[in-house]
């Protein structure tokens, strides 16, 4: 048993009925509102990027909007660069796009082009997997790019929507709900 990560799981809030009825939602805030929790959220999931992965990871994108919380702690312990990937219409300049299916009809997300060179090694970042849908959305866009998702990285997983099936590469989550 890993207690490090029995830790973390005990810090997550549980909220039944949110944002919706039938939905129990895992909360992730109250972790940042523990320092040392987030240096061993942050220590954990850099130890296993550093040792699975010899080549360097050029960049993080982390999704919006708690992708936006943990991609840059990551990628500064990293020494990687860190982008966001965004709701369309939210990011300027040249963007490159793709659909995804949420829960009720379609979402559209969308990163900046020369954020994230070809070629690049990349690693995606959010705080929770659950049907799969946006990371994957993140997946096309990096591809876009002419880039590489090394790995998918997730504190948290809900394992029972097998979201990972949809992904192109390796998926690593800390916590499996
Ligand atoms: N927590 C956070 N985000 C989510 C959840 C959850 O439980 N389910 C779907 N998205």
């Amino acid at each position: 048993p890993n207690h490090d990560i029995e830790r973390l799981k005990n810090l997550l809030g549980t909220h039944n009925d949110f944002p919706k009825k039938g939905i129990v939602f895992k909360d992730l805030f109250p972790i940042f509102q523990d320092p040392v929790a987030v240096e061993t959220l942050i220590s954990n999931v850099v130890h296993h990027i550093n040792s699975t992965y010899e080549e360097k990871i050029d960049v993080v994108v982390g999704l919006d909007a708690r992708g936006f919380l943990l991609g840059p702690l990551v990628a500064l312990r990293l020494g990687a660069a860190f982008v966001p990937v965004r709701k369309q219409g939210k990011l300027p300049g040249e963007c490159v796009s793709a659909v995804y299916e949420k829960e009720y009809g379609q979402d559209v997300f969308e990163m900046q082009k020369d954020a994230v060179k070809p070629n690049a090694r990349v690693i995606i970042i959010d705080d929770l997997i659950a049907t799969g849908g946006s990371a994957g959305a993140a997946g096309e866009l990096v591809k876009k790019c002419g880039a590489t998702t090394v790995e998918y990285v997730f504190v948290m997983e809900l394992g029972f929507l097998n979201g990972t099936q949809k992904l192109d590469a390796p998926t690593y989550s800390l916590i499996q709900l």
